[in-house]
Order: C-alpha cells, then structure tokens, then sequence
C-alpha cells in the first residue's frame, strides 16, 4: 500500500467513525433528555397549594411536633408545606423568613405572631391575596382569617388552680417567664396572676425572662432563689424553663422543698416528673396545631366558613396520672 492510500484508507475510517460516534451521542443525549423530561415535574404533578408554616424555633421539640403534624397532610392532601423558622428564637428572623414566604406568593401562610412587629407583615401578606393563619400564639387584631392554638391565657389561669389545689393555697411564687415581650407567654403569666390573687395563702414575689433558653431560665431561677429564700414554688411558662429550674433548685439542694409546674411535656419535662424534680407539666397539642393549620388553610382557600379561633387542648400532667398521658400521646404522634 502506497503512503498516499494508506493516507485516504486512514481519513475514510477516521470520517466513519465519527459519523459513527455522532450517531451514537444523538441518540444517547436524546435518551438522556427524555429522561430529564420525565423527572421533570409537570404542571399536573406539583401539588395545588404550596403553604408556608413559620415557627419559633427548628432546634426545638415542640415545634419538631408543630412541623411534623403539618408535613404530614401532604400524605392526604394536595399540598406542599415548606416547614421553616429560625434555629434559635429570633423574631428579626422569623419576620424575614415571613417577607421571603410572601415574596414567593405561597399560597397560605401559617405563622407564630410573637408580638406587634407581626402585625404589619401579616397585614402585608392578606393584601397580597395571601392568607394567614396565627398558629400557637395569635394576633387578634391583625387581618388573620383564624388562630389555631392554645388559650393562652386560660392555660395560665390551669397553672395557676393546679397549683392552687397541689400546694393546697399556700406558696410564696416565683415566675421564670420566656419573654415578657411575647404575647402568649404575657397571657400565660396574666391567666396565673388572675387566679391566685384571689388566693390570701399565695403571693407572687418575683418574675423574670427566661429568653426561651433553659441556661437563662437557670441563672434566673437560681438568682431569684439566692435573693428571696421564702419562695416555696416556681412557674415557668415556656418549655425549657422547667429544666432550668429543676437545675437551679438541684443545685441550691432545694429540689424536695419546692414546688414546681411548668409548660409543655418535652420528654426531658416527662423524665424530670417522674424523678419527682418537677412536680406538675401544662401539655399542649402541637402536633395537632401544626396538622389541623393546615386543613383548616385548605378550607380557608376554599371559600368554606371557619371559626376565628380553634383552641387545642390544655392539660395537666401530673406524676400519678404520666403513664395514661403517654399512652394516650403514643397513639397520636
Ligand atoms: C410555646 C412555644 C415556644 C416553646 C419553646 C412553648 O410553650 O408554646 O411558643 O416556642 O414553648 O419555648
């Protein structure tokens, strides 16, 4: 073979193969885009409604619950719940993350109102069509179409009759409270101050801020321990309070003279009634908030009537009474 065939013979096969090649690459990247095409949500697959939940806190059992009992609609209705909130309590934050979900034009906004500076936002998403609901702690006088929650204030006024009856109307108090800015934890407070200032035996002697933090609810207890030894019970309204005064009581030695009722049955809260550190729990229901929020957005987007306000359940869990309460609560997530 003379060089000048040997040349033609090698361009002759290096043009077939990449004729070959090219052919071989169409029909893999058609392939492949049509497998992009499927993955692709189409219209017809993206859930009808997006909703956006905002909470206090993710790093949080409680609201862990709340986020849980919403995402779990998504398995019976058409709906996407985007499940966020600051890691640690931050109203700055949660309100940012509140402008984003409006921004976004979600469809129906679920949201904690802390305190006033809600009131605007709030305002802001209903005259962009979007509605809101107030979970946990609500804002009446804003444009929210309902509130689903505790009774704030009448969970307070049952902290205060329960520790009536335990202490059997005799306490010196003290209040570890998580904030004096935010509303429900001031109705929780007001409730309990309603009912024992009716009592001659109870005197409310001290009340300080927690921050939400159970090392400040400890400091604080253990100051106010420290400054006014006559206090024979403490009320803490948020749900690491109780932590921080069962640890500020163990501490001072103090734990089997003090009476101690706190919010929310964290399992931690749970673990410290049955070592009779803390002696009664105020249990909330934030699964069934974070749940029924949702069904009750749906019924809002709807054009269906709902009520202003849907309380959940307040009670009272004691040591005597723990075991029903977890049987109870295993069959409810
Ligand atoms: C309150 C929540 C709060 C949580 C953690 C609960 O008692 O209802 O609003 O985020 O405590 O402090």
């Amino acid at each position: 073979m003379n060089s000048t065939r040997l040349l033609y013979t090698t361009l002759i096969f290096c043009f077939a193969a990449a004729v070959i090649f090219s052919i071989y690459f169409y029909f893999q990247s058609q392939r492949y885009a049509a497998k992009v095409e499927e993955a692709m949500p189409t219209e017809s697959s993206l859930p009808t409604y997006h909703f956006a939940l905002i909470g206090e806190e993710m790093d949080h059992d409680y609201w862990r619950l709340v986020g849980e009992g919403a995402k779990d609609t998504e398995a019976q209705y058409d709906v996407l719940v985007e499940y966020g909130g600051p890691r640690r309590s931050n109203p700055e934050e949660q309100l940012k993350l509140l402008d984003i979900a409006i921004k976004s034009k979600v469809d129906g906004i679920m949201v904690q109102a802390l305190n006033d500076d809600f009131l605007p936002m709030i305002e802001k998403a209903v005259n962009q069509g979007i509605p809101v609901i107030t979970i946990d702690t609500d804002a009446p006088e804003s444009p929210r179409s309902a509130y689903i929650g505790t009774d704030n204030y009448a969970a307070g006024q049952l902290a205060g009759r329960t520790l009536v009856e335990d202490t059997e109307g005799e306490a010196t108090v003290g209040i570890i409270t998580g904030s004096f800015d935010n509303a429900h934890h001031r109705l929780r407070v007001e409730g309990f101050q309603d009912v024992v200032e009716g009592e001659e035996g109870i005197e409310i002697v001290a009340i300080e801020e927690s921050n939400i933090t159970r090392v400040v609810a400890e400091e604080k207890a253990y100051t106010m321990l420290n400054e006014k030894p006559d206090i024979t019970a403490l009320y803490g309204t948020s749900a690491l309070d109780g932590i921080g005064m069962a640890a500020a009581a163990e501490s001072l030695e103090m734990v089997e003279d003090l009476y101690m009722i706190n919010f929310d049955t964290l399992e931690e809260n749970l673990q410290l009634v049955e070592q009779e550190k803390i002696d009664a729990l105020i249990d909330q229901k934030p699964y069934e908030m974070g749940y029924r929020s949702v069904e009750l957005m749906l019924d809002i987007l709807k054009g269906q009537p709902v009520q202003d306000v849907y309380h959940t359940e307040a009670s009272i869990v004691h040591k005597e009474n723990i075991d029903q309460y977890k049987a109870q609560a295993s069959e409810v997530p």
